[in-house]
């Protein structure tokens, strides 16, 4: 996948916003403190909500266009079934470095966090587990922004979703320059699980532990994935049976895109896990990304699909959620298809809590101001819950709903 730089928004603009933005925060922290929060009761409908959106079309007293409002706090955690855990993906690191955020940690930012720590209940770092951060050199491993994550997570009483283990993307450069046998290379890989799993051992719920490891076109990435390359899928085997091994606690999961309907990838995987569980290999859950795109029709049959892998007695989760579209220069979209993202989220939610044993939903990003889609995919964005400025978009409210309408 290309990189390519947004030019949405001067670094300028979305700063003034963003200091808007925690004043209204404060605000709103301030009358929750005086008022008690309106939708703390843990079956209270979404559509409780207190906040009304400014009018369309008005503006601020200081010229500023109109914002949504943010969401109010635990809205969408009041309304998620008890056995749900609401995720979401801890920006740093990845397409990040290219934007304001740079090397800094979205976690100094009071605003950022408060959303965080308010409206979820699990988080995934982004970026900061992956091979190029954490691993950046053979004999050298970078934990300081992770340790950052999950301490955040613990103090604000939320799970960790680890990602990723084995993965053909954001290797560092010395796994694939170096000459290693056959049996370094095993041992790098043993190495690296049991270091990174280790380290967070009884501290992080779920494990990614093998991501996308068949292609678009169903078939395994052995050109892609170094491991896969020299070992093929017994490899994907050994990493779960390590991970196993260094976290007894910890669910581990198959991962991946495009397989959110039954069809050849999704078949795959289907396959893949049986085999695995008759293998007695320590398979847990299957994680279905949810990266979805308005230029193909809603994925059909989700719930169906997922109740597959239930049915061999896995978790199932939904890992990545986001919808993009096609947007315009300033990366603005249809108010219609605004709508048509609703009803995409929405369909996703569902298709979890139709499931019994869906018990993670996680959203990739909880902001267009963060969200990777504009970086990856040309023309397309405005992907996640809730605009550039924290407001809320009508995805956000379906997904409360969705929620709030429970299994
Ligand atoms: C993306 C991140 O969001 C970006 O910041 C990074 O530049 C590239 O990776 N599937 C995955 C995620 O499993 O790790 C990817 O995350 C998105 C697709």
């Amino acid at each position: 996948m290309q990189s390519h730089r947004n030019s949405r928004k001067s670094t300028g603009d979305r700063t003034t916003k963003r200091a808007a933005l925690a004043g209204v925060v404060a605000l709103a922290l301030l009358l929750a403190a005086c008022t008690g929060p309106a939708s703390e009761s843990p079956s209270g409908p979404a559509s409780e909500s207190t906040s009304e959106p400014t009018p369309s079309g008005e503006s601020s007293p200081d010229g500023e266009p109109p914002s949504a409002p943010v969401p109010p706090d635990r809205e969408l955690l009041a309304a998620a079934p008890a056995d749900l855990v609401i995720g979401m993906a801890v920006a740093g690191g990845g397409h990040h470095l290219d934007t304001p955020l740079g090397t800094g940690s979205p976690l100094a930012d009071e605003t950022y966090a408060q959303l965080l720590a308010a409206n979820f209940s699990s988080v995934t770092p982004e970026n900061q587990l992956k091979w190029e951060w954490v691993h950046p050199e053979r004999d050298r491993y970078d934990f300081e922004v992770a340790d950052e994550i999950v301490e955040f997570a613990e103090a604000n009483g939320q799970v960790v979703r680890g990602h990723a283990l084995l993965w053909h993307s954001q290797n560092p450069d010395w796994l694939t320059a170096e000459d290693f046998s056959d049996d370094e290379l095993r041992e790098v890989l043993r190495d690296h699980i049991t270091t990174v799993v280790g380290r967070y051992a009884g501290r992080i719920a779920q494990w990614d532990v093998a991501n996308e490891i068949f292609g678009d076109d169903a078939r395994l990435r052995t050109q892609e994935n170094p491991f896969l390359a020299r070992f093929g899928i017994e490899i994907v085997a050994d990493a779960f049976r390590w991970a196993h091994e260094t976290d007894p606690d910890a669910l581990l999961f198959l991962n991946d895109y495009a397989i959110e309907s039954a069809g050849p990838k999704a078949d795959l995987y289907l396959a893949l896990a049986e085999e695995l569980l008759a293998d007695g290999v320590p398979l847990h859950g299957m994680g279905f990304q949810g990266h979805l795109s308005m230029q193909y029709p809603k994925p059909a049959g989700m719930a169906e699909n997922f109740e597959r892998f239930a049915a061999l007695g896995l978790e199932v989760a939904v890992t990545e959620a986001d919808v993009r579209m096609s947007v315009d220069g300033d990366g603005a979209a249809s108010a219609g298809d605004l709508a048509v993202q609703a009803d995409y989220f929405r369909s996703m939610v569902d298709a979890c809590l139709a499931v019994e044993t869906c018990r993670s939903f996680t959203v990739w990003g909880m902001s267009d101001a963060y969200s990777w889609v504009p970086f990856f995919f040309a023309g397309e964005g405005a992907a996640t819950l809730l605009d550039e400025e924290f407001g809320i978009k009508r995805a956000y409210t379906a997904v409360a709903e969705g929620l709030g309408a429970g299994r």
